[in-house]
């Protein structure tokens, strides 16, 4: 039977480590119709869609190539995970000047020809990669995503589970601010069946600690990350694509959010088949709103100085 359906596309942009364990996840969960992989070194887009195409007898599913800007034009999403990535010892933040530059290109090129999608944000520092690409693209704000801090989330829910020896899945916890130095944990809102979890202040220290550094860690004993994260933003894609109006703590603008204006970033929100639907509307307690702020602060210093 043929259909005249219209196909779902995804576009990676940047096929490193990252780009190709999330073009793998997504494909492994058969999340789209058509996978296109860009990489400023083409040639590895191309081993990348040849090795993931001779795995098709066992899957099925999907088309996947490595692509052009062109085929941008038919994106439903175009995930940028392009860029310098962290070195053993550098911060996120230190990649920024480096990424601007090549973000400057790679975005220029997709509104040359799409001008619907979606744009998921990954490369770091990513809540400013984030605001970057919305000026630069001038598109609606609720259609630029940074992957923000759902990443630092997980790591947080994790670890509170393995503490407590519950699934994460059953943990509920938010890490908001920068997916960065600055981030925070919202500890007034954890919790495990609506209730408060039960963990002393150096435990919850230390999971925050963890948390907070966990990229330093692994990338000190590998030299990246990518399965979680690939992990993450597959799920963004789900969110997305199946129209769910999921709560994921993404990066976004945020405009009078605690008194926090004109700054990307990450909070739980409402993510549909329209993008950022809504910022959800959270309590925070006195103390939460002191780091947010801080956090906000270093991002807009940081902003002003790629402005400048
Ligand atoms: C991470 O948190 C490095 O931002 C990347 O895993």
């Amino acid at each position: 039977m043929t259909t005249n359906a219209k196909k779902t596309r995804v576009v990676i942009i940047g096929a490193g480590a990252v780009g190709s364990t999330t073009a793998y996840t997504l494909l492994l969960r058969n999340r789209m119709d058509e996978l296109v992989l860009i990489d400023a070194n083409h040639e590895k887009a191309v081993g990348d869609a040849l090795d993931m195409n001779h795995g098709m007898p066992f899957l099925g599913g999907a088309k996947v190539w490595a692509g052009t800007y062109e085929d941008c034009r038919e994106a439903d999403i175009i995930i940028i995970t392009a860029g310098a990535a962290q070195r053993d010892g550098e911060t996120r933040v230190d990649l920024l000047k480096r990424n601007v530059a090549i973000f400057d290109s790679i975005v220029s090129r997709v509104m040359k020809v799409n001008s619907h999608g979606i744009l998921l944000i990954a490369s770091n520092p990513v809540d400013i990669m984030s605001y970057f690409s919305w000026k630069k693209s001038a598109w609606p704000v609720h259609r630029v995503i940074g992957s923000g801090t759902l990443l630092d989330s997980a790591r947080f829910r994790y670890l509170i589970g393995d503490k407590l020896s519950i699934d994460p899945r059953s943990v509920h916890g938010h890490i908001i601010g920068e997916h960065g130095d600055s981030e925070l944990p919202l500890w007034s809102l954890a919790n495990v069946a609506g209730a408060e979890v039960k963990l002393t202040a150096e435990e919850r220290d230390e999971i925050f600690l963890n948390t907070r550094d966990a990229a330093y860690q692994i990338i000190s004993a590998k030299g990246a990350t990518y399965y979680a994260i690939a992990l993450a933003l597959d799920r963004i894609v789900t969110a997305i694509l199946r129209d769910e109006g999921a709560v994921l703590n993404v990066s976004t603008l945020l405009q009078d959010y605690h008194g926090v204006s004109n700054v990307f970033l990450g909070v739980p929100c409402v993510v549909d088949r329209t993008g950022v639907r809504e910022v959800m509307d959270i309590p925070i307690t006195e103390q939460e709103k002191e780091l947010l702020h801080r956090s906000a602060d270093k991002l807009k210093g940081l902003i002003s100085s790629i402005s400048s």
